[in-house]
């Protein structure tokens, strides 16, 4: 380039840009930070606790002190912890402390950062993947991406799936309520078929997965939660899972990571009995990129080049619909495998909930 092409820099423009790529630097060094203190139970120690120093949370969590105390430096700083420079005392305000500490909230991040913390772990697959376009396979990726996910979501889940979701599909609770059969397709480690199970014990609910590992892990937690006796894992994919006659198959965050998203809507349709429904969970997206330009987006896409996408690619088909695909690309989807009524029926800002049927 000559001096003649150089480009004009705007200083106000640059200045404003390199403060927020400086602010992203210590946001993307404070998530290693975060999800440390999340392994090691500092939050969790701090939660309550009221104002204490770096010795007595380093003493009640079996951790060093000098690493403490550094870690609260970055946290102070990251306004996740108040430093009171008298006493050298730290502390979790309680607002934080439901993002952070308490995983029974529903806004606990704590998974978000776990799933973060498996994709800079594999980072040299994904670079190799944008240079052969290769996928890379659920299966692939470091174990933290499946604890992480499960914890991501459950939250929601439980705030919103027995209470707001289910009532928003047409009839579904009363035939949950009396005894329906139930299929979660794409289950991960069954969360979503827990809570229902936990809400509606007459009914009888099957979660299918292709990874075994999570389907190990989904029959523990739902013998640790006492609903196994109606709720049970079986490892298929989405377009071979066995039975027919459901009255409900839900799929929750999961037909975007699919190969042949349309494959598996046709086996869903197929699969329901003539009244049943179909009750999709996605991530909430506008249907254009121009629509998806906001925080919750940008986390999304972020997620979706690493995980959902080249899970998509390693599969039969490839589509690679992505995380943001929106409503009307997934009415789409469902109209191609079938699907005659489609709708939304609720939403979070994190989840669009459609209802589909035959
Ligand atoms: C983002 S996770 C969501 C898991 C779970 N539904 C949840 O909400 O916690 C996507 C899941 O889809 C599963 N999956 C991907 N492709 C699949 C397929 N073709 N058939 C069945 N499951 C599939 C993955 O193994 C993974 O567990």
């Amino acid at each position: 380039m000559t001096t003649a092409e150089l480009p004009t820099i705007d200083d106000a423009k640059l200045e404003a840009f390199v403060g927020q790529a400086v602010v992203d630097m210590g946001a993307a060094i404070s998530g290693l930070l975060l999800h440390i203190g999340d392994r090691l139970g500092l939050y969790k120690a701090m939660a309550g606790a009221g104002p204490i120093t770096s010795a007595t949370l380093a003493q009640r969590t079996g951790t060093a002190e000098r690493y403490v105390r550094e870690w609260l430096g970055n946290q102070a700083a990251g306004g996740y912890v108040i430093y009171n420079p008298a006493d050298s005392t730290y502390e979790l305000p309680a607002e934080q402390a439901m993002v952070v500490a308490n995983e029974d909230s529903p806004v606990f991040l704590g998974g978000a950062f776990e799933t973060i913390a498996s994709c800079y772990a594999d980072h040299d697959v994904f670079v190799e993947a944008f240079r052969t376009g290769a996928g890379v396979g659920w299966q692939d990726h470091d174990h933290r991406l499946f604890s992480g996910v499960v914890r991501l979501f459950r939250p929601g889940y439980a705030a919103h799936l027995v209470d707001e979701w289910l009532p928003a599909l047409d009839g579904v609770v009363e035939k949950l309520r009396s005894g329906a059969s139930v299929a979660d397709v794409g289950c991960g480690l069954g969360a979503s078929s827990i809570i229902m199970a936990e809400a509606f014990e007459r009914s009888t609910f099957v979660g299918f997965d292709i990874h075994e590992p999570s389907i190990r892990t989904a029959r523990a937690a739902a013998a640790e939660a006492g609903v196994n006796q109606w709720a049970r894992f079986e490892v298929a994919t989405a377009k071979d899972f066995p039975g027919n006659g459901y009255d409900l198959v839900c799929v929750f965050d999961a037909l975007h990571d699919m190969g042949d998203p349309v494959g598996a809507a046709r086996r869903i349709r197929q699969a329901l009995a003539p009244d049943g429904t179909l009750l999709l969970v996605e991530p909430n997206a506008g249907d254009a990129l121009e629509h998806n330009l906001n925080p919750v987006g940008r986390t999304y896409y972020g997620l979706s080049t690493v995980i959902c996408t080249p899970g998509s690619l390693a599969q039969e088909v490839g589509l690679g619909l992505g995380a943001q695909a929106g409503e009307r690309r997934l009415a789409i989807v469902l109209r191609e495998a079938g699907f005659t009524h489609v709708r939304r029926a609720a939403e979070t800002p994190f989840n669009i909930i459609l209802e589909a049927r035959p």
